[in-house]
């Protein structure tokens, strides 16, 4: 645990402590406004958990599906949606040997993070004893925004900072909060300035209870649009979210960014190469991500398996001033979920696989992957049309 440090430099963060002293004045020229900056119970600790799970060839394995999504994967095997196999197949994620070495943060959903493995483990210690950050999903969901262009807003501020100290207690190092942009639905200023607001609230509480905050807008693969208006709305979507956050004096150096690609939408017609896709991304990054963010962290969003990959490859082709890696749901674990099949005999095949695309990933983030001998189910693609988490 932190120790409240008093920090000197101007540039480090404004935090719950800050005391801005503006002297009101009646007096028509600029006044001089004195801080008192003092940093919150964790800002050592936030910077150190940040740059550990934003480390060389390595990245986040998202497996924070709701029991309603998680219920929708088992049923694309055959099985019901039971705590106990949630358990089985969450325990068959945490202990894949070796997970480590390629992935340094696990996203769980409020039931992992308080579940045992089958043999009775904590599913936490589990990911520590592999070097793995446990993190949490603490959103709560989506839910029509009235007065948009039927668009929605993210659920979760009530009652989130007891929550995150819950989580913290528990062993939760890292959390998540997925809010959405559609394009098809505009996207209207309302939607994009609500989801920057509750992206910058969570994130400041997060921190606030020593949780690294993980600001994820995903902007929807739904839409014939091209890329060059993906380009647009994710300007127009980073320079809210980090207006906001520097309004609500989020320490930079404690977050970690889970964007979408910049990517055509999933009906446009002309399709972009992985060198295309890692331009128009990294021009945005560049453009919108201050330095002091130490680690980007791509959401897969219904992509392959291997065009997930092969993007993530090729934006890491030379060196970036961030840590370019992977949060990645279902690019990590489609191919894993089908050969286990719920079928405790395929459990050691299943785990090989996780290891082939988390090793992969690892590889891109390197920039030294290559799809060669990738398998025909990899490549295929698994977009779904309002996909919820
Ligand atoms: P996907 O990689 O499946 O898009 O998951 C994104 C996500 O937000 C999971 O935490």
């Amino acid at each position: 645990m932190a120790s409240a440090t008093l920090l000197k430099s101007s540039f480090l963060p404004k935090r719950s402590e800050w005391h801005a002293a503006a002297r009101k004045s009646s007096n028509p020229q600029p006044v001089a406004v004195s801080f008192t900056v003092r940093a919150g119970a964790y800002s050592d600790e936030l910077v150190k958990t940040a740059k550990t799970i934003a480390s060389p060839g390595r990245g986040i394995l998202a497996m924070d599906e709701s029991n309603a999504t998680c219920g929708k994967r088992l049923a694309s095997i055959g099985l019901e949606n039971t705590e106990a196999n949630r358990q089985a197949y969450r325990t068959l994620l945490v202990s894949a040997p070796g997970l480590g070495q390629y992935i340094s943060g696990a996203i769980l959903f409020e039931e992992t993070l308080y579940q045992s493995t089958t043999d009775g483990k904590k599913m936490v210690d589990v990911l520590v004893e592999q070097k793995i950050a446990p993190g949490i999903k603490v959103d709560k969901g989506l839910v029509p925004l009235t007065g948009s262009n039927d668009e929605s807003w993210c659920q979760g501020l009530d009652g989130l900072a007891s929550r995150c100290a819950a989580y913290y207690q528990q062993g939760a190092r890292f959390a998540k909060w997925r809010t959405v942009v559609s394009i098809p639905n505009g996207p209207s200023a309302l939607a994009v300035k609500e989801a920057a607001w509750g992206l910058a609230r969570y994130a400041a509480i997060a921190q606030d209870n020593g949780l690294v905050p993980i600001v994820e807008p995903e902007i929807l693969l739904d839409g014939e649009h091209g890329i060059d208006r993906t380009f647009e709305v994710a300007q127009k979507v980073w320079a809210e979210v980090f207006f906001y956050l520097a309004e609500n004096n989020v320490m930079f150096e404690g977050i970690l960014l889970k964007p979408s690609m910049v990517t055509p939408g999933a009906e446009c017609k002309e399709k972009a190469t992985p060198e295309q896709v890692a331009d128009y991304t990294l021009k945005l990054l560049h453009r919108r991500v201050p330095s002091a963010v130490p680690g980007i962290m791509f959401l897969s969003g219904g992509q392959s398996e291997v065009e997930a990959t092969l993007n993530l490859n090729a934006m890491n082709q030379s060196p970036n001033p961030w840590h370019v890696s992977f949060s990645y749901a279902r690019a990590l674990q489609n191919t894993c979920l089908k050969t286990w099949g719920g079928r405790p005999e395929n459990v050691k095949a299943a785990q090989d696989v996780l290891l082939v695309r988390a090793k992969a990933n690892s590889l891109a983030q390197l920039g030294k992957y290559s799809a060669e001998g990738e398998a025909a189910e990899a490549k295929e693609g698994m977009y779904v049309k309002n996909y919820s988490y």
